[in-house]
């Protein structure tokens, strides 16, 4: 544990905007089969700000941390602005991760692309023609019994 930041080890402890959203206006959902590590991200929009975020994750502490900053991270963002948030920048937010752990912040960013696609498809039929592939996520360090020690 001695890895990781005491902003990590907080964000783990105590996420922040944990939960599913009523009715939310765009929906994220990323996930790997290979470990079972999955995210789902929801946001609220108003007049092209993000006005509220929640997320549910089953995965390590790092994947969980991540989500929980980057749900603080987005809230009171233009949806340009949110676009620009990268894996490295969240990892920078939480005073960063262990080198094995970076991957794992891939699924906050993936997961935050996804659900304003997912609204930009609701509410202008186009949305940011990406093409998302779950193995984007790679899982050579995926060991969720590193988070118990
Ligand atoms: S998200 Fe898979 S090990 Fe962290």
């Amino acid at each position: 544990m001695e890895n990781y930041s005491s902003k990590v080890m907080d964000h783990f402890r105590n996420p922040r905007n944990v939960g599913e959203m009523e009715n939310p206006d765009g929906v994220g959902h990323v996930g790997n089969p290979v470990c079972g590590d999955i995210m789902e991200l929801y946001i609220k929009v108003k007049d092209g700000i993000i006005t509220d975020a929640k997320f549910k994750t089953f995965g390590c502490g790092a994947a969980i941390a991540t989500s929980s900053i980057s749900t603080e991270l987005i809230k009171g963002k233009k949806l340009e602005d949110a676009l620009k948030l990268t894996n490295a920048a969240v990892a920078e937010a939480l005073g960063g991760l262990p080198k094995v752990k970076m991957h794992c912040s891939v699924l906050a960013e993936q997961a935050l692309k996804k659900a304003i696609d997912n609204y930009l498809v609701k509410t202008t039929g186009k949305g940011l023609g990406i093409e998302f592939k779950e193995e984007d996520h790679e899982h050579a360090a995926c060991d969720s019994d590193e988070e118990k020690k």
